[in-house]
């Protein structure tokens, strides 16, 4: 039997883009040796039953429900980090006073934006890990984010937006991941707690060299503390269970089943993105017209005064048929790891576009906000593996980029080019590969903290 290093907290963020890459790496950290107890707010908690090899427990997290429904992302975090202080210190306490001595707590790994969890463990004396669940280029962009900021050099002007960010090649500044997070002084609190290292005593990445050498190598010369990039994480995750927050609709996959190969474009714009009506029949249209096969993601909320697809024609239902499955959400990774799936219609999530890659599936990126403009500027410009629809959604043009990247000649170079880098993270992510090699390192490195 394998040897118990001891035992793990972890301490996710409470939103889907956040929780699923947590609880890969404590499953991949427990298939290693370590036991793991995640703690969580009771806001978003995850499906416990889909994870027996780990603990949960749940502390409270002061949130009234009008916060909660407000929409304010960035508020919503700052309060927990406030609200679950005390709560999480008690949590612990209450952990080593109960422990086995064969289950010694050696640590916390915490979300970048849960920094409330390096306080709590330097007051207990614990080591603690920062977990990154973003990509390096996002770092670096929002690092110059914060420099214009202090400067004084915010907003900056619509011709600047075109301009390329000196030292960020080939981010512009309209991909600076900015809008849409509440007001800006909560943006800077939260942007600085997050990459400030504190006590911490090392940092896990969810990215891997083979796609982010370069932004990678200017952190870790800047780093004061070791650096793991383990990613894709969800490689190591040997459960591969899902933690999805909302409930999957598996009959997608049998309806996949039925289709031939690379046929379909599969749809969705992640857990958070929502659209206006006319965007939303812009996208229908385009789909429709593509004549293309297409199973498509309406999360309900996420069309703005709709409870979900109510705003579809009758038209438009009789004109797709039976070329397109809708559903509310979707076994994503198991989507994209379906044969019949040839292209992959993306917000940009850094999840999502690892999954797409790891599968060697063809993107088109529509980013929203935030991160997800830096990963499609990558996507389409860095790892050429997709096509960024920069102007506003109109469905001939949807049309002309489906076509182009499902059937033309013109698609066949990234659609190569696809799975090249499907090779190359996969690559990583095996025996020998940096990122397995990371693995092994953070293991040791956790092992060492205890001495
Ligand atoms: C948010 C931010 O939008 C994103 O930019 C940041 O990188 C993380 O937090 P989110 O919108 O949740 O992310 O997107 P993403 O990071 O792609 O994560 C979504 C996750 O939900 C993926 O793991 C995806 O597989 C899963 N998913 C999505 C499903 O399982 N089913 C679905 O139908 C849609």
């Amino acid at each position: 039997m394998m040897r118990n290093h001891g035992r793990l907290v972890l301490v996710p963020c409470p939103y889907q883009g956040h929780i699923s890459p947590m609880l890969q790496l404590g499953t991949c950290l427990q298939s290693l040796g370590f036991s793991v107890t995640v703690v969580q707010t009771n806001y978003n908690s995850p499906k416990h039953l889909n994870h027996p090899n780990l603990t949960f427990l749940s502390i409270p997290d002061g949130l009234s429900d009008d916060e909660i429904s407000s929409g304010y992302h960035t508020s919503l975090v700052l309060a927990i980090n406030v609200n679950c202080l005390a709560p999480l210190e008690e949590c612990l306490v209450r952990m080593m006073k109960n422990q086995q001595p064969h289950e010694e707590l050696v640590g916390v790994i915490y979300d970048e934006l849960m920094y409330f969890a390096e306080v709590v463990a330097n007051r207990l004396e614990l080591p603690s890990i920062i977990f990154r669940t973003n990509n390096a280029a996002t770092f670096r962009s929002r690092d110059f984010l914060l420099q214009l900021m202090i400067g004084g050099h915010l907003p900056f002007s619509d011709s600047a937006s075109q301009e390329l960010v000196p030292g960020h090649y080939p981010l512009k500044f309209k991909d600076l991941p900015i809008s849409n997070f509440g007001i800006s002084e909560n943006i800077l609190q939260a942007l600085t707690n997050m990459r400030n290292i504190r006590t911490s005593s090392a940092v896990i990445w969810n990215t891997t060299d083979s796609l982010e050498e370069s932004p990678l190598a200017q952190i870790k010369q800047e780093c004061p503390v070791p650096i793991f990039s383990v990613g894709p994480i969800h490689k190591f995750d040997t459960a591969a269970s899902s933690s999805s927050l909302l409930e999957e609709d598996t009959s997608c996959i049998t309806w996949l089943d039925k289709q031939a190969r690379k046929s379909v474009i599969y749809i969705s714009l992640g857990s958070l993105a929502s659209m206006n009506v006319s965007d939303f029949s812009e996208m229908a249209w385009g789909l429709a017209n593509s004549r293309q096969l297409f199973l498509w993601v309406v999360r309900p909320g996420s069309v703005i005064g709709s409870e979900w697809v109510e705003s579809l024609t009758n038209d438009y239902k009789e004109a797709v048929q039976s070329r397109g499955c809708i559903v509310q959400w979707a076994p994503q990774k198991q989507v994209l790891r379906h044969e019949a799936v040839g292209l992959f219609w993306t917000h940009c999530g850094w999840n999502s576009t690892l999954e797409s890659i790891c599968e060697g599936v063809p993107m088109i990126c529509s980013p929203f906000f935030g991160d997800q403009k830096v990963t499609a500027r990558y996507v389409s410009e860095v790892w050429r593996v997709g096509t960024h629809m920069e102007n506003k959604w109109e469905r001939g043009e949807i049309e002309k980029i489906i076509r182009m990247l499902m059937a033309d000649d013109e698609g066949e170079e990234t659609r190569q080019r696809a799975i090249d880098l499907k090779n190359k993270v996969e690559a990583c992510a095996r025996e020998g590969g940096s990122s397995y090699n990371s693995v092994k390192k953070l293991v040791d490195f956790i092992m060492s903290l205890k001495l």
